[in-house]
């Protein structure tokens, strides 16, 4: 008996182990190799017909073969056990309801911008982008509130550092989009309308205030505009963002570059003014709006004389809270990675 039959048999009965492809087949080799009448069996059973001394060396070698064709086997059913579990798995049922796939969608913040912008596109606004870090000039002093004015408490800003300038002052991050009103006058010349959307930055944290929010800042400049086109603006706005039901009312108020100037506010989206748990007075506050002041104009190149004009600038998130139907009496979700809430719009 020679010693390469017995490995090429070994050899032979692995590589066709590891090809079996069920229970039936493996089984079938075992049969063949391990069986009584088999290959391996028939081997052993010629053992006592050679010499002592080659009969130790082949029966070991033969131990080994069967051994290692036992683990082969061994091995090869927990692969195909292993296999049939997932196949049982990989059904097709075409009429089954499929797997729901995840779908984005624009942050409700952006929504916010393009609905309030389209608004305004509708009557001829133009919509512009001015700088979010800008100089102290066009944030302040350009708009009549000098270093030392008061006023300027109530527009705590982060400072940007950097080379001030020697005519514009240190750089800020925009506390308002106010500063884009000089820019604009500088740019172009009357007839102006104008709608400028942009990220502010105060240093607040509440409720209703986050260190990072939007305006938007309407700007119109022709000769003889007055206070009838800012109402009717705001109310066309009033009814075509907010729904039919929605008024808005002029409270007369101070900005140092509007005058006269009035604050802005909205009848509530729960009761429509009758006062309620959500607003106590029926009205809630949108923002700032003004004709414009005239040492404004001319700061900005225009001559007031000849031409007069009127601002507004609201909070986006405040704005898009009084939306009808909308209930948001926190703002500070919109800057939160909170899909539970994103969702919801
Ligand atoms: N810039 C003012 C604010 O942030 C709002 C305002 C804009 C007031 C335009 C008047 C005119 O409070």
């Amino acid at each position: 008996m020679d010693i390469t039959k017995i490995q090429n048999l070994k050899n032979q009965a692995i590589s066709s182990i590891l090809e079996a492809k069920d229970k039936q087949e493996l089984e079938e080799l075992r049969i063949h190799f391990l069986g009584r009448k088999g290959e391996i069996s028939r081997l052993i059973k010629e053992l006592p017909k050679l010499e002592v001394e080659e009969r130790k060396e082949i029966g070991n070698l033969l131990n080994d073969a069967k051994a290692a064709i036992e683990e082969a086997i061994q091995n090869q059913s927990s692969v195909i056990s292993h296999q049939s579990s997932v196949m049982d798995k990989d059904w097709l049922d075409v009429t089954a309801p499929g797997e729901k796939l995840d779908q984005g969608h624009l942050h409700p913040l952006t929504r916010a911008i393009r609905e309030i912008a389209a608004v305004f596109e509708r009557i001829g606004f133009i919509r512009v982008s001015y700088p979010e870090v800008e100089w102290e000039w066009y944030a302040f002093d350009g708009l009549n509130m000098p270093k030392t004015h008061p006023a300027r408490d109530d527009y705590e800003s982060f400072f940007v550092e950097g080379k001030p300038s020697s005519k514009y002052g240190r750089l800020v991050i925009t506390p308002h989009t106010s500063s884009g009103q000089l820019r604009e006058m500088q740019r172009t010349k009357p007839p102006i309308r104008i709608i400028n959307i942009a990220r502010c930055g105060r240093p607040n944290w509440d409720a209703t205030h986050t260190p990072t929010f939007h305006q938007f800042e309407g700007l119109v400049i022709d000769e003889r505009i007055n206070i009838t086109h800012l109402k009717g603006i705001f109310d066309y706005f009033a009814i075509n963002f907010f729904g039919p039901k929605r008024k808005i009312r002029l409270r007369p108020f101070h900005f140092q570059f509007t005058e006269p100037s009035f604050e802005v506010d909205i009848n509530c989206p729960l009761c429509l003014g009758k006062g309620c748990k959500l607003c106590k007075s029926g009205w809630h506050e949108l923002g700032g709006s003004g004709m414009v002041h005239p040492q404004v104009l001319n700061n900005g190149g225009i001559d007031p004389k000849k031409y007069s004009g009127f601002a507004f600038g609201w909070g986006v998130e405040r704005t898009y809270a009084m939306k009808s139907g909308l209930n948001l009496d926190d703002i500070r979700p919109l800057y939160e990675p909170d899909l539970r809430f994103i969702n919801q719009f």
